[in-house]
């Protein structure tokens, strides 16, 4: 993954597509202009010698010229009035009976010498009637035009009008050389931004590659950072790192909970071993049958102890609820009748009707939880409220107490695992500051919040809030 350059990667696929793409485009540009081009001035061309003919027919026009002599002689006056012509347009006239006249005799004479020694049936002065093109001798290239000359029915001589096709040629080989020109200057920006697109986006892509490749070897520190890239890339980048994160949190979390985990079941483990060695001595059978009960008693702590545990390992799961329909009306009666069995306490319970989609099991341990708490931290005769509030499909449970309090800075830690404000108290009282954090990972895992709030001179107030509340049908509708 380190090396700087991926075979096939990113960089060569990008550079070759947009170079193709920008060759194509020069291409298929020049191939339109080329054509396109070409056959206008061709038409500018042939339309010239057409304009040339028709002068002649007009100048003819009317006259009796069927003497071969005397068509000799308009040809010459024709020529010379036609003087103001581009000098590269050749006009000649041939007689049928042999001799020609022509504003360039030299080339004619040339041309007619050539023809003859080639004895090819193409050139100048053996050209068909029409429009052809034709290679004349020292001229090259040239567009003409043949027209018989009739004289009473009968072919008399021909017209030839001829015009150079170097114009043609000048223009096709100056656009072929700006094209290629263009082309090679486009394919070489095409290049140079493939080259710099492929690296801004192959830098980011490489660096994440880079960072799995440390993750997958146990380096959980390492970040993909800022990336040049925007859009998608950098949403990738993000989600990467934010991903990273939330990996390393939970690593440590799980680090820190079997850790914690251990320290917490070595301690009973000593007290249980040390007892376990003092049971072995004890000879009375009375004292011998006493310390069986403590050890039996501390098993049994030990026990909820793990079971809590594997509780909030299958929070971690996220196997937690299995949530159903709870008609609230009865859920909160069996409550009620619960509650007096947590202690000699003043209990006061408002409830609601309705329903509530949800894990009853789960919803009733949360509540337990926050009951046994409230419990644990007053005094016989104190008093426990449990209010039940609704707002849209928002169930709120409100368990608050006449205790202590908590101090406002610990409000969040009482959820942490294995929290316990005053250790030695809640050791004495058999708590393991797993309650609440186990009641959190249940409210969470039904979409729910659970928080703390510790109003000065009065008790703690715990707020369990649950979405999946609706109104039952049959409640009566309360009208003034
Ligand atoms: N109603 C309350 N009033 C005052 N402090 C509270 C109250 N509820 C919880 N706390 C504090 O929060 C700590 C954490 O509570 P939590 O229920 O998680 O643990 P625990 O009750 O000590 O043990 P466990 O519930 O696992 O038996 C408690 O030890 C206590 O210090
Ligand atoms: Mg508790």
């Amino acid at each position: 993954v380190n090396n700087r350059r991926v075979r096939g990667g990113l960089r060569t696929q990008l550079t070759l597509a947009i170079a193709a793409v920008a060759a194509l485009a020069v291409v298929a540009s020049f191939l339109a202009l080329y054509s396109s081009t070409s056959a206008r001035l061709r038409d500018q061309i042939d339309a010239q010698l057409n304009t040339q003919a028709a002068e002649w027919r007009l100048f003819s026009q009317g006259a009796d010229n069927s003497n071969q002599a005397e068509l000799a002689q308009a040809a010459r006056r024709f020529i010379v009035g036609q003087r103001y012509h581009a000098e590269s347009l050749i006009i000649v006239f041939q007689m049928n009976r042999g001799g020609t006249v022509s504003n360039d005799p030299e080339l004619v004479r040339r041309e007619e010498a050539r023809e003859r020694d080639s004895g090819e049936a193409t050139g100048l002065l053996r050209a068909p009637a029409g429009l052809s093109t034709q290679t004349v001798a020292e001229a090259g290239q040239m567009r003409v035009l043949t027209i018989p000359l009739q004289r009473g029915g009968q072919q008399v001589g021909t017209l030839r009008v001829a015009n150079p096709l170097t114009p043609v040629e000048q223009a096709q080989s100056s656009l072929r050389r700006s094209f290629l020109l263009v082309g090679l200057l486009a394919v070489g920006v095409a290049v140079a931004v493939g080259l710099a697109l492929a690296s801004v986006i192959a830098a980011p892509l490489r660096r994440m590659a880079r960072v799995a490749a440390a993750v997958e070897g146990g380096n959980l520190r390492e970040r993909t950072g800022p990336v040049r890239a925007r859009g998608e890339l950098r949403l990738l980048a993000d989600a990467m790192d934010h991903m990273l994160d939330r990996l390393e949190q939970t690593f440590r979390r799980q680090r820190d909970f079997v850790s914690d985990a251990s320290h917490e079941l070595r301690t009973p483990l000593t007290v249980l071993r040390a007892q376990v060695e003092l049971l072995d001595r004890e000879l009375d059978l009375q004292r011998r049958h006493e310390a069986t009960a403590t050890l039996l008693a501390r098993i049994d702590e030990l026990d909820r102890l793990v079971g809590d545990l594997l509780t909030l390992a299958t929070a971690e799961a996220g196997q937690l609820v299995v949530p159903q329909e709870i008609g609230l009306r009865d859920f909160f009666e069996d409550l009620r009748r619960d509650m007096p069995l947590f202690g000699d306490r003043e209990f006061a319970l408002v409830p609601i009707d309705g329903t509530l989609h949800a894990d009853p099991d789960r919803l009733t341990q949360v509540l337990r939880n926050l009951i046994r708490n409230a419990v644990t931290h007053t005094k016989p005769g104190d008093r426990v409220l449990v209010t039940a509030t609704a707002r849209g499909e928002l169930l709120e449970i409100i368990v608050s107490d006449s205790g202590p309090g908590i101090p406002a800075e610990k409000l969040e830690d009482v959820f942490e695992r294995f929290h316990r404000l005053d250790r030695g108290r809640s050791r004495a009282s058999g708590g393991s500051g797993l309650g609440l954090a186990i009641a959190r990972a249940i409210t969470e895992a039904h979409g729910g919040r659970l928080y703390a709030e510790s109003p000065p001179g009065s008790g703690a107030v715990f707020h369990l809030e649950l979405p999946g509340y609706e109104r039952s049908v049959f409640s009566p509708v309360i009208s003034d």
